[in-house]
């Protein structure tokens, strides 16, 4: 179920794991406790106060074990299904110390801790600690958001008014230009909140050529290490021309805010464009390494495309206390964005846009274990053309976050679901951690003798920043 390979721990100091444990967990739980506290003011319910009070006296008791270096203790049980596995492993890892522990466990382990204390109240069960955090940065990518709606509009109703991209006149330039947009569009996804909006600046076919040998473009590009966007596009392609009927493509995905926005116009755009017939999303199921998507936020995402100018308006708990407030959208921002809510609902109630949760994606374990743990969920995965995993806990996961050489291949260190698992998996991942595989002999020994990227430290510090990026892919056959 696990790799030979030993994974990364939080008593590595070459590893960000060490930094993490020590340094960035504890803000997490501050910052949290300070979210609590904002709503506790916020509320006139006593019991929900009270209530209130003891989530802050637990969370404040937790950031002391994890500072304290204590052992991590069992999750009490809050009648999820999924408990017992957490603290069956935890009693495998004895003595599980903070400061010496898997750090895929850990970091699992302490979101999961964190929703068991919420889970055991009444007034607070489905309560998102990160959801201020979440909805805010999603506020302040508004130019991005617009620039990227028209865009969208426009590529959107052209595909589906005349089946076209504007320029392209044989079918031949259609593909290509259906090709460069998909990359365009999987590289913004790529690239979540650090996108360089010049990567879509253009429409007609003559611009998207002039696109594709942009500085612009070249320059976000060079920092993709391995780029199987290509391969990705032929699997779905092929598959268009084959007439096969149903054509899915999975999206597990990561983060909310802009990064959620990117996705879905990926997927109305493989839906637009035919390269897929259906989409299956797949978020999480509790508040999860605080900005990752639940359920409520794709609901929120919506409502705010369908009133943007009331979104865009309304005061934000941070803007009230400096008293700023942002610009009107003009008519034309509004109609792209009303557009987008307008086509995402639509495929939403037409079911060719699903979401389906999994309480496998906030497990404390790896990817590898995904046919023995959760068959079913293996089974329904084969069925997707093509399975995109989203950022970096995701490839974390898929590696099992082990300390691999970083020329092994990809297929390999993703474990059973490489060769022979029947699902075909696409990782689009900026690096935020240490685990890189599938690079080409001596190119991790080049960053890293890049400024800042670790030197002979002993530390791949690289790839912490989210500055390098892999897409890697794997076909599943055996
Ligand atoms: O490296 C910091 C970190 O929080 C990791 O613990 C985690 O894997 C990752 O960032 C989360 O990033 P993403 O949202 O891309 O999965
Ligand atoms: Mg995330």
């Amino acid at each position: 179920l696990e790799p030979k390979t030993p994974q990364y721990k939080t008593s590595d100091p070459n590893s960000f794991a060490h930094t993490s444990a020590r340094s960035r967990w504890p803000i997490i739980i501050t910052q949290g406790i300070d979210d609590v506290h904002r709503s506790i003011y916020a509320t006139q319910d006593e019991e929900k106060v009270k209530e209130g009070k003891w989530i802050v006296s637990e969370l404040a008791g937790l950031k002391y074990e994890l500072q304290h270096d204590r052992e991590l203790s069992p999750i009490p049980d809050d009648g999820g299904s999924d408990i017992a596995d957490y603290n069956k492993e935890l009693e495998a890892l004895k003595p599980a110390k903070w400061h010496s522990v898997p750090w895929l466990y850990s970091e699992c382990y302490l979101y999961r801790r964190i929703s068991s204390i919420f889970n055991r109240t009444q007034n607070w069960k489905s309560y998102d600690i990160f959801a201020r955090q979440k909805m805010s940065t999603f506020k302040s990518s508004r130019p991005a958001v617009i620039e990227l709606a028209s865009r969208y509009r426009d590529i959107v109703t052209e595909l589906e008014s005349k089946h076209t991209i504007k320029g392209a006149k044989t079918a031949e330039e259609l593909e290509e230009a259906e090709k460069v947009l998909f990359m365009e569009m999987c590289e913004i996804c790529l690239w979540g909140n650090a996108t360089d909006l010049s990567l879509l600046t253009n429409l007609t076919y003559e611009d998207i050529q002039k696109l594709q040998g942009s500085e612009a473009r070249k320059k976000s590009e060079k920092n993709i290490l391995v780029n199987d966007l290509d391969k990705a596009f032929k699997i779905l392609s092929a598959a268009q021309k084959q007439g096969k009927k149903e054509r899915r493509v999975d999206i597990v995905l990561d983060n909310a805010g802009f990064e959620l926005f990117v996705d879905l116009i990926l997927a109305g755009y493989l839906l637009a464009s035919g390269l897929a017939t259906n989409i299956v999303i797949h978020p999480k199921s509790i508040p999860w390494f605080v900005s990752d998507v639940l359920p409520q936020d794709f609901a929120a995402l919506i409502q705010a495309l369908a009133d943007p100018q009331g979104f865009y308006s309304a005061l934000s708990d941070d803007s009230e206390e400096s008293g700023t407030k942002t610009p009107p959208l003009s008519e034309a921002e509004v109609d792209a964005l009303k557009y987008l809510f307008q086509h995402w609902s639509t495929c939403h109630a037409e079911g060719q846009l699903v979401m389906r949760p999994n309480t496998f994606w906030t497990a404390g374990g790896s990817f590898w274990r995904l046919p023995k743990t959760e068959p079913s969920l293996a089974e329904d995965l084969k069925e997707s053309e093509l399975v995109i995993f989203k950022g970096d806990l995701n490839y974390r996961k898929l590696t099992a976050d082990a300390e691999w050489p970083a020329t092994t291949p990809f297929t390999e260190a993703i474990g059973p679901l490489g060769p022979g698992s029947g699902i075909r998996v696409l990782a689009l991942r900026t690096c935020k951690a240490d685990v890189v595989v599938g690079l080409a002999e001596g190119e991790d020994e080049r960053i890293k003798a890049t400024e800042g990227g670790g030197g002979d430290s002993g530390s791949r510090k690289w790839a912490w920043s989210g500055k390098w990026a892999v897409v890697q892919f794997s076909d599943g056959k055996a």
